[in-house]
């Protein structure tokens, strides 16, 4: 028996050395519960009380022998996977970054943007209007009643009625003379609607800023230099503006205001159309009936206001010279900002 078990530990030993040695398997095989050394032990019972112990203290000296071997084994094995997988996993740190796109402000979003600074930097704060409005206000409050032929340039989309889409920001001027006594000075940035066709220079949602100054002895000299201001900064400061009789229903007198064409001065080119001037918003002086509606006294207070379409500003900035690209969000154009 002895011979027997110092053959199945050479044996074991010899095959476990093999390069191509395959462990688990040999562990079963000399080990296993259908093992070798198993098979040896199971004839135990035939030896001899004196010879049972020496035996037995062999074959377990050749059981730890062979386990020592097969942990060696195994242990190499596991170090020798992980030196691969670190090797074919190498962080290669020269390979060239992924870029990642980084979003931006819309030409619209910046224009705005730009508008609310210089006002905010002349003192106005900004006051927000809800989009969906009553008549009353988009219309009434402003002087235009229900029959007035002004609504005709300014058809929109009715809910109701008497609710509708915005057709202009003027109806925050009424909502916030209502809720405050003067001083007031405001601008009033958002979109607004019309029932238009899309086309180059026309979409049924555009955007508008509305200005409103209101206090004692307020004048139409307030108002040029307001806009000489707001239009030096805009667009340069040689600029010059120029205002032009015109008629809103909500004010009193009421102009056209152009800018000298900041292409060539005032000269005339193909961008101002050989003019000299582009047209860039309407203004006036707050009309009596206007401040009335708005439980203001036109005999104590006086103010003047203006609207501009922030999509003409943005266009004429940017030279644009279709509306629709503002909205059909192409990436190839809107990455240009
Ligand atoms: N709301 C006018 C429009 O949409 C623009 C405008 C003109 C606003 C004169 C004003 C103003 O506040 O005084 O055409």
């Amino acid at each position: 028996m002895r011979e027997t078990l110092e053959k199945i530990k050479s044996e074991a030993l010899l095959a476990l050395s093999a390069p191509d040695a395959q462990i688990e398997e040999l562990r079963i095989k000399y080990l296993g519960k259908k093992g070798e050394l198993t098979a040896v032990l199971r004839g135990m019972g035939k030896l001899t009380p004196e010879e049972r112990p020496v035996i037995g203290q062999l074959a377990n000296d050749v059981r730890a022998e062979i386990e020592a071997k097969i942990e060696e084994l195994s242990s190499a094995a596991k170090a020798k996977e992980l030196e691969n997988k670190l090797k074919s996993e190498k962080l290669d740190v020269t390979i060239p970054g992924e870029k990642t796109e980084i979003g931006h402000f819309h030409p619209l979003a910046l224009v705005q943007r730009q508008l609310e600074d210089i006002f905010l930097g002349m003192g106005y704060s900004i006051v927000d209007g809800p989009e969906v409005e009553l008549d009353y206000y988009n219309f009434q409050a402003l002087n235009i009643p229900k029959d007035h032929p002004a609504r005709d340039t300014q058809d929109t989309f009715y809910i109701t009625e008497n609710i509708l889409l915005r057709s202009q920001t003027s109806p925050v001027q009424a909502r916030v003379m209502e809720k405050t006594q003067p001083p007031i000075k405001i601008i009033s940035p958002g979109r607004v609607y019309r029932s238009d066709a899309v086309d180059a220079t026309h979409s049924p949602l555009f955007h508008q800023l509305e200005g409103l100054v209101i206090d004692k002895g307020i004048t139409m000299g307030d108002l040029k230099g307001a806009l000489e201001m707001f239009a030096k900064r805009m667009f340069g400061e040689s600029t010059q503006i120029r205002f032009r009789p015109h008629h809103f229903p909500f004010t009193e007198p009421s102009a056209e205001v152009d800018v000298s064409c900041f292409l060539c001065g005032g000269k005339g080119c193909r961008f101002c159309k050989g003019e000299g001037w582009i047209e860039i918003l309407g203004a006036g002086m707050v009309h009596p009936n206007v401040l009335r509606n708005c439980g203001i006294d036109p005999e104590v207070y006086s103010g003047f206001a203006f609207g501009l379409g922030v999509e003409r500003i943005a266009l004429l900035k940017y030279h644009i010279d279709d509306m629709r690209l503002l909205y059909e969000n192409d990436v190839r154009f809107l990455n240009q900002f």
